[in-house]
């Protein structure tokens, strides 16, 4: 694994330019080793994402009893089967998907399971999952709403819930906790959630019906082994992307990256801000569409973002907050709420640590208001263990026009892993210590 850099050091001028690709994708790579684990036999994982939250949920399939072997940092073989009872609580440290997801997964097993993390993530609403899965029937429970959680073995009956927000680690944990059930388990989702869960299901013989938002999935005994190659995490290249959009001088491609249409929002964002880039090498990978970007530097201007646009670039908001300063005209987010129930309030912490920056941004409840262009002067912000918000400064600290310190930066490792060693390479000036 790449060193972890505890800050980063940014000044304008350098333009990226060159091929790249960027680790694997983060939501794919969670599912992967925990359905790998109750497949039956041998999976193998290439392009496994060995970042932080990810590698917590492999160490929680390890104390869950799964077999991992590890050929290189990127790939697993994993022989699953039934789990165990683990010795100690599971610690997802920073890892929401991790937890939510697993919660759904031990509803429905034979054995006692605590779930919890680290501080962080003990702040993060988990009544969202234990509310459905209660009504499936689980023994869970959630101190004040939040982890640790506490699962107990129980009986599940399929259920049809009406998801009150379109979030795909509820509809997961539903979905997987469904696998257990008595009778097939329907979701109703509001927008439409990233689908990895269900292609990789099928993929290992599940078998999910769909109807436009709304998604069915049958009581399943035994999966199928996995045998992928988990593809670039487009949210890891939305960080280059707007990068070389930002810097004059900059045409940059990036290989491999994942395309699914429930998490390309972003890309579409930027092609109505008018930005310059192309898709091409289209192809499949591990159940998902994946193909080349290639972007160049590009004059923006401002657009308005709500609905399912939203849901289909959820975690891109703080990297678009960044290319928003940038573009001619205002910008306007709506429909954004789930922003402040992240790894941390999103919409405040970029608003606050790029106001440091120099940034004009009007904070709004359910979103943010920009007009740009703007230019940010420089200073000294902070990361707030948000893997998104220390990369989504560093970008922002190389469009300012005295530099900028990043402190709390290491949290990059938590979905990419040598963020800073790429952006280096690519021709950013970046000093990391
Ligand atoms: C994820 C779902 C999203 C996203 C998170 C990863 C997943 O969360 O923000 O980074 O892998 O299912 P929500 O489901 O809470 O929207």
């Amino acid at each position: 694994m790449a060193a972890r850099h505890k800050q980063f050091w940014l000044r304008a001028g350098g333009a990226l330019r060159g091929e790249v690709t960027v680790p694997g994708d983060k939501s794919i790579s969670h599912r992967a080793v925990m359905l790998a684990a109750l497949a039956q036999g041998r999976s193998q994982i290439r392009g496994w994402l060995a970042a932080g939250d990810t590698e917590a949920t492999l160490n929680a399939m390890q104390g869950l009893g799964a077999q991992i072997e590890r050929i290189d940092a990127n790939t697993l073989l994993i022989d699953g089967g039934e789990l165990r009872e683990p010795s100690k609580a599971l610690d997802l440290k920073n890892a929401g998907t991790g937890i939510r997801l697993l919660a759904g997964l031990l509803a429905g097993q034979p054995f006692p399971t605590v779930l919890d993390g680290s501080a962080q993530l003990r702040r993060r609403p988990m009544q969202r999952i234990t509310a459905p899965l209660q009504l499936m029937g689980a023994n869970i429970e959630a101190a004040a709403g939040a982890c640790p959680l506490t699962i107990k073995p129980a009986r599940l009956q399929g259920i049809t819930y009406d998801m009150p927000i379109a979030s795909a680690q509820v509809k997961s944990a539903i979905l997987l906790a469904g696998l257990y059930a008595d009778a097939p388990t329907t979701v109703l989702q509001p927008g439409p959630a990233r689908d990895h869960s269900e292609r990789m299901l099928r993929s290992m013989g599940a078998r999910l019906d769909e109807d436009g938002n709304q998604v069915t999935i049958h009581p399943c005994a035994e999966l199928a082994p996995l045998n992928i190659h988990v593809p670039g995490d487009v949210s890891s290249a939305a960080f280059l992307l707007v990068a070389a959009l930002l810097a004059p001088g900059s045409e940059l491609t990036i290989r491999g990256v994942n395309l699914n249409p429930t998490r390309t929002g972003l890309l579409d964002a930027l092609a109505a801000m008018g930005a310059d880039f192309s898709l091409t090498n289209r192809g499949e990978q591990a159940g998902e569409p994946i193909g080349d970007i290639t972007v160049r530097h590009s004059a923006l201007k401002g657009i308005e973002i709500g609905g399912e646009l939203v849901v289909r670039m959820i975690d891109e908001f703080p990297i678009l907050m960044v290319a928003a300063l940038q573009a001619e005209g205002e910008t306007i987010v709506r429909d954004a709420r789930e922003l402040r129930v992240k790894e941390t309030d999103r919409i405040a912490v970029m608003a606050a640590e790029l106001c440091k920056l120099g940034a004009v941004i009007e904070e709004r409840e359910d979103g943010f208001r920009i007009v740009g262009p703007q230019v940010l002067s420089g200073g000294q912000v902070d990361g707030h263990d948000d893997h998104r918000i220390a990369m989504s400064l560093t970008v922002a600290g190389l469009s300012s026009a005295e530099g900028a310190l990043v402190t709390d930066a290491a949290c990059a490792d938590d979905s990419f892993p040598g963020f800073a060693e790429t952006l280096q390479r690519l021709g950013a000036r970046l000093v990391a210590t």
